[in-house]
């Protein structure tokens, strides 16, 4: 009798869980990306609609752009918000949209804090933990906040955890990288209070963790049914004092320990050693971060994977979920293409006049053309 032949299952493509009752149909993740397109009023228009309906067919996990969560935390002009229920209408379809191309749909919650451009926020008041400008991301220098500010920002991340719930989503995740408020509070650069929210390591980790607590909280008492809450941050800083390594791993253990469903690394190549602290240069930061997490909840990570053999590399790094953000602009039919055995016909460039054929919103397009170097072809 012939021994049934089972082809090899590729990783890749592996059905895996991101937290109880949340199955992934794939380990692949659309990165969150801001797309610098909504409406001023909260609306989802559909320029944004159709480019992530086209980017949601293939990964098992989409990442929304990043959400305002208060008024006074949008960053970006476009910027989509959550910070009233008046948004409900337009982030139920944004989550439907995403869900019925077989993907699980992740809101991001955002607060800039400081590097905030004073036109985006009311009366152009730019907050942070103590008031200390950060020179190389923005020229203002922010408002130090006071105790019942900060109480008032962690519930406004509670309120948008609820409206992602009611909304449809399947999870939120809080966006605790590139420098914005939950990272001004871990860094000891931005971060010199000497209060219950900075001081000592673990006090600059009482906020972030204190927005984790809120989102799991609000999701307690508003989900019947599975729903995620994970925390994504940049594990170091060319700042000095800034955050290294050694404070990545600390907070990684921190974030485990207060119930994060995942970690989601945000580095801008996956192959990155680190920068400073005591632990091997030889390997990558994301070695460091799966050994430290040692499968006690999912990693997610990415950064300059653009190949499938770049997406097999991260994995081997001990990561669960790879994120690809420039790779699914450039050729939104990635994983289909990895899927059905086409992974050589991966486009690798992006060229002017293709903005229609890759369904972008023209601002996210323009955005992008007016950076060279920061897309493969710009
Ligand atoms: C246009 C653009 C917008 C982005 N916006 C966000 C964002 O809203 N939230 C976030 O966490 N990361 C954001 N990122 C970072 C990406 O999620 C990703 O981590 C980074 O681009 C590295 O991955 P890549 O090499 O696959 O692009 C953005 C990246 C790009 C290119």
């Amino acid at each position: 009798m012939n021994a049934q032949y089972s082809p090899p299952i590729n990783p890749l493509l592996e059905p895996v869980l991101l937290s109880e009752g949340i199955l992934c149909r794939n380990r692949i993740a659309l990165a969150a990306m801001t797309h610098y397109s909504a409406p001023e009023d909260g609306s989802v228009a559909e320029p944004e609609l159709a480019y992530i309906r086209r980017r949601s067919a293939g990964p098992g996990i989409v990442f929304t752009a990043c959400v305002a969560v208060s008024p006074c935390g949008k960053a970006y002009d476009g910027e989509p918000a959550a910070h009233d229920d008046r948004f409900l209408p337009g982030l139920s379809v944004w989550a439907k949209v995403i869900k019925d191309q077989g993907a699980r749909a992740i809101l991001q919650l955002h607060h800039g804090g400081g590097v905030c451009p004073p036109r985006l926020v009311p009366y152009g008041d730019v907050v942070s933990p103590s008031g200390i400008a950060t020179p190389d991301r923005s020229p203002v220098t922010p408002r130090a906040l006071s105790d019942t500010e900060i109480e008032v920002i962690i519930e406004a991340f509670g309120s948008a955890t609820t409206r992602a719930v009611k909304a449809g989503f399947d999870g939120v995740e809080i966006h605790g990288g590139y420098g914005y408020l939950p990272q001004q509070f871990l860094s000891p650069y931005t971060n010199r209070r000497q209060d219950r929210w900075g001081g000592t390591r673990e006090k600059r980790h009482a906020f972030p963790l204190a927005l984790l607590v809120a989102a799991r909280n609000a999701a307690k008492e508003s989900a019947d049914r599975p729903f995620s809450v994970g925390y994504r941050f940049t594990p170091e800083e060319a700042l000095d004092p800034g955050l290294t390594m050694d404070d990545a791993l600390a907070f990684v253990d921190a974030l485990v320990d207060q119930g994060s469903d995942y970690i989601d690394v945000l580095v801008n190549d996956f192959r990155s050693p680190p920068r400073r602290g005591s632990m091997q240069k030889d390997r990558s930061r994301l070695c460091h971060i799966a050994q430290t997490v040692a499968k006690r909840v999912p990693v997610l990570a990415g950064g300059a994977i653009y190949t499938e053999a770049d997406a097999h590399e991260a994995l081997a790094m001990g990561v669960d979920f790879v994120t690809m953000a420039r790779a699914l602009i450039i050729d939104p039919e990635w994983v289909q293409k990895v899927a059905t055995g086409q992974s050589g016909s991966i486009r690798s460039l992006l060229a002017p006049d293709e903005r229609e054929a890759l369904t972008m919103p023209a601002p996210f397009w323009n955005v992008i053309w007016k950076a060279p170097g920061w897309f493969p072809g710009v």
